[in-house]
């Protein structure tokens, strides 16, 4: 059998103090390579402590963070080679050309003249700013300043992108043109962790996510878990023609309904799980000579399922 694919990104009791605070507490995560992943917590929760050590510039207290295989301590000169530092605030120079802009860094990394004018343009095509090459960086919007930011992280073409609250003071339009990019830099095969407090904003994006409160992780796998998590089963409403207490007494006899309650005039039917298959309900419900007019399925919104499991807990 094949050895397995080192992960992009593994902590392993990843800790960091300031002074008495720790920020960050034996944090263990582990993210695959070509993972969209989702970082999520609310303010102070140690999002951008963490993005900060994987990105080599603040060192652990304790604990040890790789970064595809490489020390971000030890071997921080390789990790820096390997990904692209977005910080959730950056300067831009407003009196540079864009062009002039993203040159400057090609040659930083030591691009090769002739090369860079290429990869410059090839970012810039990326992000969707190739008809902005010769603006001035202080004439930009808010949203094009941010993905001349990601053109920038990408000039040396990094393996793996650290985005700290990319989409953060965005316009609607503008972080749905945000989240296109990273959709099309993970289909160019790059690894990508985006942190945010709005964990909605990332339920379609991201494959995986983490969640983080207090510097303490308290979910790490797929956008689904988190609501399965939350809740022991999945949850219907019947809405019942005329009394429901027929429909209770069926319903609760089946061995597939964990609790069945009339609330406010609707009848809330628990299933046992998850993975109860729902299509019996409909059924019962006509084979008993139950009118109902209404049946669906508890949207449990993403938003209230993040609040309960951070208990709206801030630092
Ligand atoms: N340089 C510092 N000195 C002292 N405390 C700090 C420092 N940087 C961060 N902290 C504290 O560490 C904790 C984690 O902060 P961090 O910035 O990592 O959180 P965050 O999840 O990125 O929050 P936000 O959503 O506000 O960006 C917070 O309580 C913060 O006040
Ligand atoms: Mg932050």
């Amino acid at each position: 059998m094949d050895a397995p694919p080192i992960p992009a990104v593994e902590t392993v009791g990843l800790t960091r103090q300031y002074g008495a605070m720790t920020a960050l507490d034996s944090l263990n995560l582990t993210i695959n390579q070509g993972d969209l992943f989702g970082f999520i917590g609310s303010n102070g929760a140690g999002k951008t402590t963490t993005l900060r050590i994987l990105a080599t510039f603040l060192a652990p207290s304790s604990g040890t963070a790789r970064v595809l295989g490489h020390d971000v301590v030890q071997e921080a000169d390789a990790v820096r080679h390997v990904i692209g530092y977005m910080p959730d605030f950056f300067g831009v120079y407003k009196d540079m050309e864009v062009t002039e802009y993203l040159d400057f860094f090609g040659a930083c990394y030591k691009i090769p003249t002739l090369q860079r004018e290429k990869t410059v343009a090839d970012v810039l095509e990326l992000v969707g700013l190739s008809e902005k090459k010769g603006a001035i960086i202080g004439a930009l919007s808010r949203g094009m300043q941010q993905r001349l930011g990601l053109a920038r992280v990408l000039i040396h073409d990094p393996k793996v992108l650290l985005l700290d609250e990319p989409a953060s003071g965005l316009d609607p339009r503008a972080r749905i043109e945000m989240m296109a990019i990273l959709e099309e830099l993970q289909r160019l095969g790059k690894t990508i962790i985006i942190s945010s407090h709005i964990l909605s904003e990332l339920q379609t994006l991201c494959n995986r996510v983490a969640i983080i409160e207090r510097g303490k992780l308290i979910y790490s796998g797929p956008v689904q878990g988190v609501r399965d998590q939350m809740s022991a089963g999945l949850i219907y409403w019947v809405t019942v023609h005329g009394d429901s207490t027929a429909a209770i007494a069926l319903l609760k006899a089946r061995p597939e309904v964990a609790e069945a309650v009339a609330v406010d005039g609707q009848v809330k039917v628990t299933f046992t799980s998850h993975e109860v298959d729902p299509s019996f309900l409909a059924e019962a419900l006509v084979h008993g000579g139950i009118k109902f007019n209404g049946l669906w399925e508890d949207e449990l919104g993403l938003e209230e399922v993040f609040l309960r499991v951070t208990k709206g807990d801030t630092q």
